[in-house]
């Protein structure tokens, strides 16, 4: 019986979108610009998954993000290969839902689920996308949900008036079970500790995984990552782009 890893993985494909999120984790983080993911190619996901199965370990949910996963021109590809591997329990996709071309949309039909991340811009997208023939195709396949993100976290600056200590951080955090990222040298426990380059296990060994995997003591970088952080509105870093990207993506879905 392989070791399974209980809770979700974070697969980042590609370090471009269709969006300009003001603070976006990976392409915008701390706000200053910084792209902290790569794009990977297919041979690259391959490594990954080599690595889970010289260890012989099973994740319970792994999740294809980026960047803007449904850019990626091999994407199809890479959905294929990672179903064919048998190592994960559910296979999932975040998305900003802009790009659902039929050649994507009948990618996205072969997962187990599928996130879609709506922003506060002109119209709601979640709104136009369940009135949609689109979507009654789709959520015959694959289980679809809406994350609706007003907010926005600022990684590092704290709420006022919560207490705050290293130990509080990591016990409301819920970064370290749902955003773990896996990569062809190291797993993360957080997208943050991702961005930062830091308190990462590597491959070595598949004991030395299951300890960091189901560790309940607090990373060294809690100790500077408030959790809960500031919240702030959610703003576009170009709101033209990102207007006329919207409309293109709205298009799609109305003329499925
Ligand atoms: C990095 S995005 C990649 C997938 C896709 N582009 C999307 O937006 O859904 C994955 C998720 O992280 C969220 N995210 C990114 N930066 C964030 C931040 N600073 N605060 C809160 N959520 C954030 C996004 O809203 C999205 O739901
Ligand atoms: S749509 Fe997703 S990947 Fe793109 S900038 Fe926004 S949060 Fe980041
Ligand atoms: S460093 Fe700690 S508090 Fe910050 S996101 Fe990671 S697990 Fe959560």
């Amino acid at each position: 019986m392989p070791n399974v890893l209980p809770g979700s993985f974070d697969l980042h494909i590609i370090d471009t979108c269709n969006l300009n999120c003001k603070g976006c984790v990976v392409l915008d983080y701390l706000q200053d610009g910084r792209i902290t993911n790569s794009r990977y190619e297919l041979s690259d996901v391959k490594e990954v998954i080599e690595n889970l199965t010289r260890l012989d370990l099973h994740l319970e949910e792994l999740k294809i993000l980026g960047g803007e996963p449904t850019l990626h021109t091999n994407l199809d590809e890479i959905v294929d290969y990672l179903l064919s591997t048998n190592r994960f329990d559910f296979l999932s996709l975040v998305t900003n839902g802009l790009n659902f071309t039929p050649k994507i949309v009948n990618t996205l039909k072969k997962l187990d689920r599928l996130v879609i991340s709506v922003y506060p811009l002109e119209e709601d997208l979640g709104d136009i996308i369940q009135a949609s023939d689109l979507y009654k195709d789709l959520s015959s396949h694959v289980d679809v949900s809406f994350w609706r993100q007003n907010g926005f976290h600022l990684w590092g600056e704290e709420e006022d008036n919560i207490p705050y200590s290293t130990k509080l951080n990591w016990e409301r955090c819920y970064q370290k079970d749902t955003c773990r990222v896996i990569t062809k040298k190291h797993l993360y426990r957080c997208t943050t500790t991702y961005s930062e380059k830091k308190d990462m296990c590597t491959w070595d060994n598949t004991q030395q995984v299951v300890d960091f995997i189901n560790s309940d003591i607090p990373l060294s970088h809690c100790a500077v990552c408030p959790f809960p952080p500031k919240l702030q509105k959610w703003e576009s870093n170009n709101l033209p782009i990102d207007t006329k990207n919207f409309h293109r993506g709205i298009n799609l879905i109305k003329n499925y």
